[in-house]
């Protein structure tokens, strides 16, 4: 199939084209390269011996998304064009709202005008809100309590509601939990700007060097040992997620909703465990005061895709923890050479 990669230099963007060229499928990014670079797109095709149709476009210009529709014929989108900075969100709600609803609109005006039936969009558990744990398919969501949240709210409400009135149209939300690791060689993997604010980045820049000891969000939690539990998913199970997707859309109509976990939690501490285990590196780290808007432990009930798509996750925490410290200490600086 002929995909567009809507924010496909980016981390799961970059390691998705890598494993659908990998499968046969042909490559279309359209990225502005706001939070990316080129560099990751480079590299990808390196890794695969295959080329990407490159656009250098902002996915919420419909002028420019009108071009790239009318060059090319397209099978299927998947949509990472998202800002996900939680705390800016708070900050700039209207640049969330405007980049992130308007550019799943702008897609789906193109999927209307130009005649494509095949929609993948990266939502998040952040939509479940402060649920039950194990999160399922089917639960009522609860409110998110940020604007970024909200915007994976919107544009899954905007896709059901258009899935309901294209009948000929297969449209898939995947709900990630935590996405960490990198691919094994090392070439692409995350690459925050400034300080980060998950997790897995932060430790593996203090394994760097580049920061002196992990803050600790709080260690009075109702978890195994106090600090907040989450289902962390390799980003290369992740990326074999979305391939799955989109190959079983051909049976699909209308709306599909699956989580993108694994279905176990991991604590903080037992991350910084794991990591330091598998890498043979100190992790010095501070307790603090919990993080607003935190919750405590949350992970997949993750049978719906196994069920459904065929897809389980393989890698292990350690997987996680190898291939992070293995693309960190190969590129201390990221994608600046
Ligand atoms: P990322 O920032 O690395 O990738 C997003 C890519 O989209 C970047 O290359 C960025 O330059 C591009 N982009 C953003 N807005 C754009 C626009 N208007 N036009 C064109 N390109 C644009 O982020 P990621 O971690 O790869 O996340 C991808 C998607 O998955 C996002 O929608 C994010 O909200 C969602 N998600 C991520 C996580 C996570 O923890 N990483 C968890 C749940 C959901
Ligand atoms: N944590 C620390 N210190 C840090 C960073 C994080 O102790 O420096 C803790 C947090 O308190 C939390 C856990 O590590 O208990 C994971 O935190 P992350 O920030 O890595 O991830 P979150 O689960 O808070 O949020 C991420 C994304 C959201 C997304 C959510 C679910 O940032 O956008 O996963 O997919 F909604």
């Amino acid at each position: 199939m002929n995909i567009l990669v809507a924010g496909g230099a980016g981390y799961i963007g970059s390691h998705t084209c890598l494993v659908l060229l990998e499968a046969g499928h042909q490559v279309i990014v359209a990225d502005n390269l706001i939070n990316s670079k080129m560099e990751a797109v480079r590299r990808v095709e390196q890794l695969t011996g295959k080329n990407i149709k490159f656009y250098l476009a902002d996915v919420t210009d419909e002028k420019a998304m009108e071009q790239l529709f009318s060059e090319n014929k397209i099978d299927g989108i998947i949509h990472f064009a998202g800002l996900k900075a939680v705390g800016e969100s708070v900050e700039q709600p209207l640049k969330y709202y405007h980049n992130n609803v308007v550019s799943t609109m702008v897609l789906a005006k193109m999927m209307e005008r130009y005649g494509v039936k095949k929609f993948v969009f990266s939502s998040s558990a952040t939509v479940y809100g402060d649920n039950e744990i194990p999160f399922v398919e089917t639960m009522q969501l609860l409110p998110t309590t940020n604007p970024y949240g909200q915007t994976k709210v919107m544009s899954e409400q905007i896709l059901t509601d258009l899935a309901a009135v294209h009948e000929d149209w297969a449209v898939t939300l995947l709900r990630y939990f935590n996405p960490i690791g990198a691919h094994p060689s090392g070439r692409i993997g995350e690459d925050p700007q400034g300080i980060p604010n998950n997790l897995m980045p932060y430790i593996s820049q203090v394994a760097a060097g580049q920061r002196e000891y992990l803050r600790v969000w709080g260690d009075d939690y109702p978890t195994i040992d106090g600090t907040g539990v989450r289902d962390y998913i390799h980003v290369m199970d992740l990326a074999e997620g979305h391939v799955k997707a989109l190959e079983s859309m051909d049976e699909q109509k209308g709306l599909a909703v699956y989580n993108l976990g694994t279905g176990r939690g991991t604590s903080v501490l037992e991350l910084v465990k794991a990591f330091e285990t598998v890498n043979k590196i100190k992790i010095p780290y501070q307790v603090k005061e919990r993080r607003a808007g935190d919750i405590a432990e949350f992970y997949a009930d993750a049978g719906k895709a196994a069920r459904c798509l065929g897809w389980k996750t393989t890698r292990t925490i350690e997987d996680m923890c190898r291939d992070t410290w293995n693309w960190q200490s190969q590129n201390p600086r990221g994608y600046e050479e």
